[in-house]
């Protein structure tokens, strides 16, 4: 069960790359203040590119209210009393999907460069595999360079382009770039985070 699994394992405690530790767990609604202070550190023009408004207290509260984990993983991470990352595990329940999640991640701008992201979705994928998954995904903006980074080099693979998917928070267009991740074929090889 993922349940057992999450309890297990969280709180977890990783070492960043200045030597500073950073504390993952499970998102709670107590955290919901502190979750939103982080989203509003996130420089407006990557805000814009999100795919909610995650400076509306709404859409918080709606991470708070899907509460099936077997569906839903909001991990959170925390450093100096600060939430500083926040990545969350999606699945829906059809058939044809079941075996696959997306992965979704941000990281407080003063926080980067640490290796926070690789940390939190390294966990997101060790948590898939316990939930029976074997594809990953995440969905990028076109011009989040550092996000497409990060996913290439945790071995994701650019899979598909779509023209103006995505209407950023002024209703302007923009591609879609759609990474994908086999994680058993990974773990069979034993490459990537
Ligand atoms: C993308 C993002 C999550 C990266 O977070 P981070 O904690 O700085 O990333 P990490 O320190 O774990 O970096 C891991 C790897 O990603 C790549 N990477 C991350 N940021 C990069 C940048 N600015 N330039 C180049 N490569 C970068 C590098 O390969 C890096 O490894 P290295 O540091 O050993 O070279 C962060 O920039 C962010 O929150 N961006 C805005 C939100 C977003 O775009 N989310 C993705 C949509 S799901």
């Amino acid at each position: 069960m993922i349940e057992d699994y999450i309890e297990e394992a969280y709180p977890k405690t990783v070492a960043l790359k200045d030597g500073r530790e950073a504390s993952i767990r499970l998102f709670t609604p107590e955290d919901a203040d502190r979750l939103l202070a982080c989203y509003a550190d996130v420089p407006a023009i990557e805000q814009a590119l999100l795919w909610d408004d995650m400076t509306d207290p709404n859409a918080v509260e709606r991470l708070s209210e899907s509460s099936d984990i077997e569906y839903n993983v909001p991990l959170i991470a925390e450093m100096e009393g600060k939430v500083v990352a926040a990545a969350t595990l999606i699945r829906t329940p059809n058939r044809w999907t079941k075996h696959a999640a997306l992965v979704r991640i941000v990281v407080r701008p003063d926080y980067r460069r640490l290796g926070l992201a690789r940390q939190m979705v390294s966990e997101l994928k060790e948590i898939a595999l316990h939930a029976g998954i074997s594809l990953l995904n995440a969905e990028c903006v076109a011009e989040e360079k550092d996000a497409i980074a990060l996913f290439s080099n945790l071995g994701y693979v650019r899979v598909a382009h779509l023209p103006a998917y995505v209407q950023d928070s002024e209703g302007r267009p923009h591609d879609l770039v759609i990474m994908l991740s086999n994680i058993r074929a990974q773990e069979a090889y034993g490459g990537g985070d």
